[in-house]
């Protein structure tokens, strides 16, 4: 991928989402340009102008409201347009809705700029990350979706908190669905190499199966939790995208759980799930296997088929929706 200069980032979907991490870019002076798209205008204008003021306590960056053409170039287009998760849905239940967005979005973006990476945060997401593959036909290491970033952040802090220590300290993913389904890799999470069981022992510390299963419960459902209450997500998952930004545009290899197309994990393939990817300019360099604990393998693996038949069962729905839009 070549990077254009000045270094221009593109947002489709300037609302929650899209508008923080807008926000969070400036402040972390990671691009020169950033392009405001949104189907409601005057909303991405609004964003515009109040970021601008933000720019002297920042740095300069050109900032503004524009059109699917302003995409042009940018080696990075965020996609967080779409309906948010209403109180009580669950993410797979807005791929009609937001499957329809895409049909209209995803090849305006690539007709101009098909060299581009494309980073989507729209849930369902991966199976968004899915229909953008293939509705953009981009090759697959710059389709990425956030995944289970998120999730992972989450799972970080709650084992952070548990153990009282840093989060960034604490070594441990959730891979699979962005959702219900998502797969918590306990046999390798990891305090300073010390795996929880041994950390555990050394350090005197506890974590018993009920604390395990409400960390996961806490990490799987803190999204409707926060909706009930404020109505929307957007700080962590912002953070996140600026984490993927900074590795692919310093070129830094480095590893997070994104949604990516998989073709042969354990037996899943042809679906776009979450798994430890090496990040840099290129987009996904690669999809680091893991080591999965033997003894939870069948039980992952069930947990893995029922992600895969959710993961299918969404893109046939968004394939229904296709069939009845034409
Ligand atoms: N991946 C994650 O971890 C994560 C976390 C939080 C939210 N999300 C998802 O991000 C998405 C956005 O959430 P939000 O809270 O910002 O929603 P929002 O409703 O605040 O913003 C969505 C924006 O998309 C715009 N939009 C709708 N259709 C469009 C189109 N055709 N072209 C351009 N813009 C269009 C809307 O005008 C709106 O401004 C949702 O799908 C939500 O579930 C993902």
């Amino acid at each position: 991928m070549e990077q254009s200069h000045p270094t221009r980032i593109a947002i489709v979907g300037c609302g929650n989402v899209g508008a923080t991490y807008a926000y969070a870019l400036l402040l972390n002076r990671l691009s020169s340009e950033i392009v405001l798209i949104d189907a409601n205008r005057s909303k991405a204008e609004g964003e515009a102008m109040d970021l601008n003021h933000a720019m002297p306590f920042a740095h300069p960056t050109r900032i503004w409201a524009g059109d699917f053409a302003d995409c042009a170039g940018a080696p990075i287009t965020v996609v967080a347009a779409g309906a948010g998760q209403r109180p009580g849905e669950t993410r797979l239940d807005m791929v009609v809705r937001n499957g329809e967005i895409w049909r209209q979005i995803i090849p305006q973006i690539v007709q101009h700029n098909p060299n581009g990476i494309l980073l989507i945060a729209t849930n369902p997401v991966d199976v968004l990350t899915y229909a953008a593959l293939k509705l953009s036909g981009l090759p697959e290491k710059r389709v990425i979706g956030s995944g289970t970033i998120l999730d992972t952040a989450r799972f970080r802090y709650l084992l952070s908190q548990h153990f009282r220590v840093d989060s960034r300290s604490v070594h441990a993913f959730i891979i699979g669905e962005h959702g219900d389904s998502e797969v918590p890799v306990w046999s390798l999470a990891n305090i300073a190499g010390m795996k929880l069981k041994d950390f555990c022992r050394v350090q005197e510390a506890e974590l018993t199966s009920a604390t395990r299963q409400s960390i996961y419960e806490q990490t799987r459902d803190a999204a409707y939790h926060i909706i009930e209450r404020k109505g929307a997500t957007y700080y962590g998952v912002a953070a996140g995208l600026i984490r993927i930004t900074a590795a692919i545009l310093r070129d830094q290899n480095t590893v997070f759980s994104v949604s990516t197309f998989i073709r042969d994990y354990y037996g899943i393939g042809e679906v776009c799930l979450s798994l430890p990817a090496v990040l840099n300019r290129e987009g996904v360099d690669r999809v680091l296997r893991l080591e999965l604990n033997p003894e939870k393998r069948p039980g992952c693996a069930d947990r893995q088929r029922s992600c895969r038949a959710q993961s299918r069962s969404s893109s046939s729905r968004l394939r229904a929706a296709e069939t009845w839009n034409r």
